[in-house]
């Protein structure tokens, strides 16, 4: 499995580089386990696909999985199985997927991957197996890089990745002998009162040698507070026989984080968030409020990009030097150009051409596709429609399904009424073309190269290049006609003043 990547835009950052030049060995197999069913999300989603800045929680393992470069990936399904099934077809099609039909504990779900391999006809190598689990986003790649390179030097049988947490409770304790080796891990509802003190834990992830993890999950038992067949029984087992197992302490306790909530998939967003900021900030982004700029793992930004407050990118988004975004804007699958400014702006699925201004209070639907030097004003709404460079929609006007040529200016409250009810037509607005303000141009019509047309009209006829189409009644003023009928009023002494001071001028 060469080269194993998420099918997205953004690349593994960590250096793969590093193991295929052999200096960490290449994994024979990750297992990611991805059975459980998540029950205090209380979602119909199942737990690994919710999302954490755009990825799924299993992508986000997936993703710090394929920096191992390992030679084989494989993830155990089995609550919302044909979801996640389709979800790791979707963004990791290197990856096996096999069914867990009952969670009967890690230790049954690893025990099933490996007689899976085997049932593929896969044998592998020695080179080590990781064991993950398919629910802790923040997990990196640098860190399981660390924990293959610990279990190397050690010359381990088996290393896990252990953290110490302020609150340990609810995860496995390593207990350690009087040589400070990793002499067995026990589950928190099998632990004693000293044990329970223990705050370094077992994070779920680790390196075996693949035929220990036969030979030794072929005899774990279930004698246990859970009644489930434990992995971690295999770590006191090595040491019973005698082998070396290893310990690798994850620094950033963070990473080792599972979500088993929504309070925790919140913290979690939190963590990845600040991670992203500091990224893109250290890279030349100026973002001036942290706390409030949530942008998804796929966007990207160029050097002088500057984010205001209160600002969202999702998807693939893509930002260009020196844009100005925000505040209050969100920009889903999105590309601005150089030096633009997006101000207050709802948009989706649009290309904002360089040196172009939207906002405050624009709303870009999915098919827009800005030129440059171009402007989407205020309560402006666009959709499905092309802005040649220089043509501007400054205010309150409605764009669907139009084609404006370069130079073209639309007047303010100007509506593409682009519907009749059954079906969508296009509008055609040609170059340098002046559309008045508080035109109605009906679909399918044209206006021509140069044309205007005069404020207030229904444009309901091809406009050709050049003329000016007048489409409204003729106005009448009918004289005095406050002064007969409004006798007295205000209007009327003022219309009678301007009458008196004409008469004296
Ligand atoms: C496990 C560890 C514990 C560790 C903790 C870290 C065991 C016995 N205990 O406990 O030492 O501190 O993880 O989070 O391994 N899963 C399956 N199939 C199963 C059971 C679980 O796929 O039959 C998956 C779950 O979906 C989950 C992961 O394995 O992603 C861990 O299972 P969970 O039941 O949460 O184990 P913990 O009790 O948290
Ligand atoms: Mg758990």
């Amino acid at each position: 499995m060469d080269g194993c990547r998420l099918n997205c835009r953004q690349p593994v950052r960590t250096p793969t580089e590093q193991i295929r030049s052999g200096v960490v060995t290449r994994p024979a197999a990750v297992v990611i386990l991805a059975a459980g069913e998540g029950k205090r999300m209380r979602s119909a989603t199942p737990k690994v696909l919710h999302q954490v800045a755009g990825r799924s929680l299993l992508g986000h393992v997936l993703e710090a999985a394929a920096a191992l470069d390992p030679e084989h990936v494989v993830v155990v399904v089995g609550h919302g199985r044909e979801a996640v099934v389709a979800h790791v077809e979707e963004i990791a099609p290197w990856a096996l997927t096999v069914v867990q039909e009952t969670q009967s504990g890690t230790g049954h779900a690893v025990r099933i991957a490996m007689a899976d391999l085997e049932q593929r006809g896969i044998s592998l190598s020695d080179a080590p197996v990781v064991v993950l689990t398919g629910d802790t986003p923040l997990l990196t790649g640098a860190t399981l890089q660390t924990l293959v390179l610990t279990h190397a030097e050690t010359a381990a049988r088996a290393t896990v990745l252990t953290a110490r947490l302020e609150d340990p409770s609810g995860y496995g304790r390593v207990i350690r002998d009087g040589a400070q080796d990793v002499q067995r891990i026990v589950e928190h509802k099998d632990a004693s009162d000293s044990e329970l003190r223990v705050d370094e834990v077992n994070s779920g992830m680790y390196c075996f040698a693949p035929s220990d993890l036969v030979r030794l999950l072929a005899s774990v038992t279930t004698d246990n507070a859970q009644g489930e067949e434990y992995l971690t029984d295999v770590i006191g087992m090595l040491r019973a026989e005698a082998s070396v197992v290893a310990a690798c302490l994850c620094e950033e306790s963070n990473e080792i984080l599972g979500v088993n909530d929504r309070y925790q998939l919140a913290q979690t967003a939190a963590v990845m968030r600040d991670r992203i900021n500091e990224q893109w900030m250290r890279a030349g982004v100026a973002i001036l409020d942290s706390a409030t700029t949530w942008l998804d793992v796929d966007v990207e930004l160029e050097p002088d990009v500057t984010i205001l407050p209160n600002t969202t990118m999702t998807g693939p988004t893509s930002i260009s030097r020196g844009a100005r975004i925000g505040p209050g804007t969100t920009l889903a699958s999105c590309e601005v150009g150089e030096n633009s400014t997006v101000i207050h702006t709802w948009a989706q699925l649009a290309v904002i051409g360089a040196d172009s201004a939207v906002g405050p209070f624009t709303y870009l639907r999915p098919g827009t596709v800005m030129g440059k030097h171009t402007k989407a004003g205020a309560f402006v709404e666009i959709k499905n429609s092309n802005l040649g460079d220089d043509a501007k929609v400054p205010h309150l006007s409605y764009v669907g399904d139009g084609d404006i040529g370069e130079g073209s200016n639309i007047g303010a409250a100007t509506v593409f009424c682009n519907y009749d009810g059954l079906e969508k037509h296009r509008t055609v607005v040609g170059k340098h073309v002046r559309i008045g303000s508080d035109t109605m141009l009906v679909a399918p019509v044209t206006v021509g190269d140069g044309a205007y047309t005069a404020a207030g009209s229904v444009i309901t006829e091809d406009v050709p290049p050049g003329a000016i189409a007048i489409a409204r009644g003729q106005q009448r003023n009918v004289l005095d006609w406050v002064l007969r009928r409004r006798p007295g009023s205000a209007a009327a002494k003022a219309a009678e003043a301007a009458h008196t001071t004409q008469e004296e001028g």
